[in-house]
């Protein structure tokens, strides 16, 4: 392996983003060595610059208490406004079609309040075949609450047969056989197990073409791919900040809603004071007047302190650019997949689609002698600093983070295969 840890080396030294790497905290081993960090796509890491950034909210509510709504550098009346720029950037929408709040399946039920309108016929929840469990307890409670019986509305598609990449071809050729039935296509960006990216304009248009609503979980999408939401057409998109947007376990997640459904009064939505309208939220009306935008979904005035992580973390990808961060994200998630493949064959299968354009920066690695060994191998990385995670009933999932990863990273990580197949 030694040729692959030389030339990791020289990628590196080449990298014009590794020194964002220093922007954060790489968790250390007891020996103080740092681990080999995969688990972006499950918790990123914590930026340096956070603990400033949160002691200048703290001493904002010290110095100035109740004040602080509308005083100091970052007034919190309108604090969630401060994302919505750098947010729009990030998944490609329009500013007025995004807004920070809540947490990612809150969102999904908010989302499906307006979007998941069945009638007649038209009943069915189309999803993706093993979706994130959150998700089909979201879509079940949703399909449950309308006096729907999931058993025959909820329909999981897959890739046919054990196939876990799923074509989106198969969605067209459902939605043009069934698409009458089908009131929404809830689909995801990536796929959390298997790590497939979608093309998400090619779903919208399918669901668009025959009159279904269409919404996005982009959990492991957003900050992984680069993503034209307003484009896509799609009517709604929900994720959470905690994986790639290194925002913090169970930070204020994000939600998209296309301009065309803004000011639609006939939208079901469920209110709370933070929709109302700014200039009237104060008048303590009985009356309810929106907010312009993807603002008027808003429920509850927001958390501050947690909304200040998403900020850093936001700020560090307008830094870096997300054009930089995915093309370093396909030469390092190709650099450890072309590792895999130079010696790992009889080992791990790849489960995620090969083309860069189909994937993010996740690979699922399936152990082909099954999940005793999966999980002992799993066991053994862990052991020795290389931190990914398992998926059941048989992935391993490393997810190479370009805002903090390197190449050697990627080469230590075939160092230590090697040592778990000469030691089996
Ligand atoms: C695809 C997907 N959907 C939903 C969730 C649930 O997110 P939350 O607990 O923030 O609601 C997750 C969490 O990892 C996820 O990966």
């Amino acid at each position: 392996m030694k040729q692959w840890l030389e030339q990791a080396r020289e990628l590196d030294r080449q990298d014009p983003l590794l020194e964002f790497r220093d922007e954060f905290w790489i968790p250390k081993e007891a020996d103080g060595s740092e681990q080999m960090y995969f688990c972006g796509n499950s918790l990123g890491l914590q930026p340096r610059r956070l603990q400033a950034d949160m002691a200048r909210e703290l001493d904002a509510w010290k110095r100035l208490g109740v004040e602080g709504h509308f005083k100091g550098d970052a007034p919190w009346m309108p604090y969630h406004e401060l994302l919505r720029e750098p947010l729009a950037r990030l998944v490609g929408a329009q500013p007025a079609e995004v807004v920070a709040m809540n947490s990612l399946t809150v969102n999904l039920h908010l989302m499906m309040v307006s979007f998941f309108r069945p009638s007649g016929a038209r009943r069915k929840i189309l999803i993706e075949r093993q979706p994130f469990p959150s998700d089909r307890y979201a879509v079940e409670s949703q399909l449950r609450f309308h006096g729907l019986e999931p058993e025959k509305c909820l329909v999981e598609l897959g890739g046919g047969g054990d196939d876990r990449v799923i074509e989106e071809s198969r969605v067209e050729a459902y939605l043009q056989e069934h698409g009458d039935t089908v009131a929404l296509v809830l689909w995801p960006g990536v796929h959390y197990a298997s790590g497939q990216c979608f093309d998400l304009a090619r779903i919208a248009a399918a669901a668009r073409s025959v009159g279904a609503a269409v919404g996005f979980d982009l959990a492991h999408a957003a900050g992984n791919i680069p993503l034209a939401l307003h484009n896509s057409g799609a009517d709604f998109a929900a994720w959470c900040s905690y994986k790639y947007l290194n925002a913090g376990a169970g930070a204020v997640a994000g939600c998209f809603i296309h301009e065309r459904h803004h000011g639609q009064e006939s939208l079901p939505r469920f209110h709370g004071w933070w929709g109302a309208d700014p200039a009237h939220r104060f008048k303590m009306a009985k009356e309810f007047r929106p907010a312009p935008g993807a603002d008027a979904w808003q429920l509850s005035n927001p958390p501050i302190l947690a909304m200040a992580p998403l900020r850093t973390s936001l700020q560090l990808f307008d830094e870096a650019g997300m054009p930089a961060l995915r093309e370093k994200s396909i030469r390092l998630t190709a650099f450890l997949a072309d590792l895999l493949a130079s010696g790992f064959e009889e080992l791990l299968e790849i489960i995620t689609p090969f083309e860069p354009k189909r994937r993010g920066c996740q690979l699922s690695l399936r152990v082909r002698a099954g999940r005793d060994e999966g999980r002992r191998l799993f066991d053994f990385l862990q052991a020795r600093g290389a931190i990914s995670d398992w998926r059941e009933p048989d992935v391993i999932r490393v997810a190479p983070v370009p805002l903090y990863n390197r190449f050697e990273d990627c080469a230590r990580l075939g160092d230590l295969l090697a040592e778990f197949s000469r030691a089996s």
